[in-house]
């Protein structure tokens, strides 16, 4: 059935519910690019992505998914030049301190999947903000809402092992009972359904780091869109191509 009424044209109004995606992740790639060719700073995409994130976290919502995990900032970014990384940072905290009230109400879920606490000095508003994002929203039960920040899926594998490793030698538990259902538990995250379907934008054909273990399954979606031009019938065809896949998990 169509979630859409009869004025809805295109991909939205062949949207079958039941086949929508419980958890869907996005590489929210290509603002710079996006800037570029309007001939602005490379911040000026990034305002422009926090935009189309607000839009794909509104239709998310709406849509009834469960989970969505989004990657606003890898451990490696941090490579870039000092005015991006802050402008960056400033817009996070511009994003948190102007929604959180708004997503709170919408009964959304914040989990941030990375490592707030190693993020280098300066930033602890940043820091706060996102606690009390957590925090604020932990027993809310719409929309998951994941964002991965300072993180990296190599990271979080050898975080994951520690953790385990640390267990183990306290007596926890015995090394012959870690499997793959315990070593999830160790995962950032935890407790969230599998993700079914990995959007990319800008058309990079690679994962940058990101859920390297969760991916495991997915279904990948890769489009030239740049992310600030990503809005909800773009968001629809991805979805709507998911819809189509047969997925087979190894078997026939
Ligand atoms: C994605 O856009 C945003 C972040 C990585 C934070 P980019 O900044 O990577 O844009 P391109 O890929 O250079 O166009
Ligand atoms: C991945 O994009 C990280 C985020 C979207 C936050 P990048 O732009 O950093 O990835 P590469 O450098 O093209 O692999
Ligand atoms: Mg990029």
């Amino acid at each position: 059935m169509a979630i859409f009424g009869k004025d809805e044209s295109g991909a939205a109004a062949q949207l079958d519910k039941e086949r929508l995606p419980r958890h869907v992740a996005i590489i929210m790639d290509g603002n710079g690019r996006w800037a570029k060719k309007r001939g602005m700073p490379r911040t000026f995409g990034h305002k422009a992505g926090v935009e189309a994130l607000r839009e794909i976290i509104r239709h998310s919502d709406e849509l009834g998914i469960e989970a969505l995990t989004i990657y606003a900032f890898s451990c490696e970014n941090w490579k870039r030049s000092a005015e991006e990384v802050g402008a960056l940072m400033g817009l996070l905290l511009e994003y948190f301190t102007r929604e959180l009230t708004e997503l709170h109400r919408k009964n959304v879920r914040i989990r941030i999947l990375g490592d707030i606490d190693g993020m280098p000095a300066g930033l602890e508003k940043q820091q706060q903000a996102l606690h009390a994002a957590v925090e604020r929203t932990a027993q809310n039960t719409g929309l998951k809402l994941n964002i991965a920040l300072n993180y990296g899926g190599q990271q979080e594998i050898v975080r994951a092992a520690k953790n385990l490793a640390q267990k183990v030698v306290s007596g926890e538990i015995g090394a012959d009972q870690i499997d793959a259902h315990m070593f999830e538990g160790e995962l950032y995250t935890a407790g969230l359904p599998e993700v079914d379907l990995l959007i990319r934008t800008s058309g990079e054909m690679r994962l940058s780091n990101f859920l390297l273990y969760q991916l495991a399954y997915a279904e990948f979606y890769v489009t030239d869109t740049l992310w600030p031009d990503f809005g909800r019938d773009a968001y629809d065809e991805a979805l709507l191509a998911y819809a189509k896949r047969n997925r087979r998990f190894g078997g026939v």
